[in-house]
């Protein structure tokens, strides 16, 4: 539907459509019993932009590429990331890059970070994400034998987290980071659950609460102490956090307190591990629906690495690989949901916008505009040839977002996908037990709901 985006005109508050009368409870209880369902209907429904109630608060729901560009490019400044939900995950994550809402010290924060992901930089974790892909696969070889399924999410889960967390701290922590990893996989996972259903809230001494801030408190405790040996010994590992702690901030000359690089590691851990693993989980099940891409993939690796195991200077020869990831964080993004906090009243197309409205945007719904994109259920990796990304309006394909808050570890996350999927394809073909049900389960991530058993067989 074209629409332009104006100043306000008229003194009568317009309000997108959405249900009204009863449906407006039964609508909040469709969302939180199944979102994806329901906000497929409500753009089939009521359109581009429409609006819903959640708890107290209406909600604007946009699902087209000019909104979306408005508010999280030109008018990112009026939607910012200040509610409620933020505030839980800063329990973990602190004030990291994702959870910062002051304006000025995330912009600060991040023209400090950003050297760390450059291009260059993350190339040099290529080689520690091949040997970690080669340890799960020397593992399989007795689960081949077995003939036994493996639950690949769970593989997935596993081997991100610990890439992730050997790019953060390059030395050897086996020990220390087997407990780390069991801490945050549990803080996460009790956070995961309180999102679902916030009650009683988390203030209150419940055991499980107890074992959230346990968990915190581990992971806290293991992260200073890193960040205080590394800051004695004067390691120069070239690992994130050694960048971390030699950034300094080129108008007032100060480097990031210890605070601060906790906040921004344990960020990354978890921005890091999930959002990879779901995809590359997504990956394997949409390869093994669709034999004809899987042979041209296999081609490709032939062709270009001839049974070598890939570097990140093959990259630029396995564009096929790379479309096969772009295609699945289409249908399959992670982050399913993202959302924003109006600072002032505004005016989006045709609707005005008050102060304090809660905006949702869903990636996962966007990716399957009929308006942009044909046979949208369709999974089709020549939907990303440079020549049809070029005729793709900007702001209809955002897996990582848009605008300044981009996701910074794009390029790390992209190499290592494409890395893992060559090394994991050129050594196991991945069938999808018989029987196995596969659907979407929207967490803060998009799992697959039951994992994904899959039967390896060796090529
Ligand atoms: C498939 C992998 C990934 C996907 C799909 C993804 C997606 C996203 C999205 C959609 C955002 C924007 C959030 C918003 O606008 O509110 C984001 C931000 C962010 N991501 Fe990622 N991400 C991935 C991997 C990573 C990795 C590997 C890291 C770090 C190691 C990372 C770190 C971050 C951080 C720190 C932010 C906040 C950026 C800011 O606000 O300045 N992400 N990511």
């Amino acid at each position: 539907m074209p629409f332009s985006l104006t100043k306000k005109t008229s003194q009568q508050p317009t309000r997108p459509p959405g249900p009204q009368g009863l449906n407006r409870p039964a609508s909040m209880l469709s969302f939180q019993r199944a979102p994806l369902r329901f906000l497929t209907n409500l753009t089939r429904q009521y359109g581009d932009i429409a609006q819903f109630p959640l708890l107290t608060q209406p909600v604007y729901f946009l699902n087209h590429p000019d909104h979306l560009r408005y508010i999280l490019q030109e008018h990112h400044y009026n939607y910012d990331r200040n509610m409620p939900l933020v505030s839980l995950v800063r329990l973990i994550v602190g004030n990291g890059l994702s959870t910062n809402t002051d304006q000025e010290s995330w912009l600060r924060q991040r023209r400090l970070i950003q050297p760390a992901f450059h291009k260059q930089s993350i190339a040099a974790f290529g080689s520690l994400l091949c040997t970690e892909t080669l340890a799960i696969l020397e593992r399989w070889e007795e689960q081949a034998k077995s003939g036994q399924p493996v639950n690949i999410a769970h593989e997935m889960e596993e081997v991100t987290l610990h890439i992730v967390s050997k790019a953060m701290f390059h030395r050897d922590f086996t020990r220390q980071s087997q407990l780390f990893i069991r801490s945050f996989q549990l803080a996460h996972q009790i956070l995961g659950e309180h999102l679902r259903f916030p009650f009683p809230p988390l203030s209150l001494p419940t055991p499980r609460h107890r074992q959230f801030r346990a968990a915190i408190q581990q992971m806290d405790e293991m992260v200073y102490d890193i960040i205080r040996q590394h800051r004695q010994q004067h390691h120069h590992d070239h690992d994130l956090l050694s960048m971390l702690l030699s950034a300094v901030d080129e108008e007032t000359g100060k480097g990031m307190s210890d605070q601060q690089i906790h906040d921004e590691v344990i960020t990354f851990l978890a921005a890091g591990s999930e959002t990879t693993a779901c995809t590359l989980t997504w990956m394997w099940y949409l390869l093994s629906q669709h034999p004809t891409v899987e042979q041209r993939l296999l081609a490709e690796l032939n062709e270009t690495l001839a049974g070598a195991p890939p570097t990140v200077d093959d990259l630029p020869r396995l564009p096929y690989a790379r479309m096969i990831i772009d295609e699945t964080l289409r249908l399959y993004p992670p982050i399913w949901l993202l959302m924003r906090n109006t600072v002032q009243d505004d005016r989006i197309g045709t609707y005005d916008v008050p102060a304090k409205t809660l905006i949702l945007f869903s990636p996962y719904i966007l990716h399957r505009h009929p308006d942009f994109w044909e046979e949208p259920e369709h999974f089709d990796p020549e939907r990303f040839t440079p020549e049809r990304l070029a005729k793709l309006p900007r702001g209809s394909y955002i897996p990582f977002g848009h605008g300044p808050h981009l996701c910074i570890g794009q390029g790390f996350a992209l190499q290592e996908m494409v890395l893992m999927l060559a090394l994991i394809a050129q050594r196991y073909r991945l069938i999808l037990a018989p029987d196995h049900r596969v659907e979407p389960l929207p967490l803060i991530s998009l799992h697959i709901r039951h994992g994904l058993p899959m039967h390896l067989h060796p090529r």
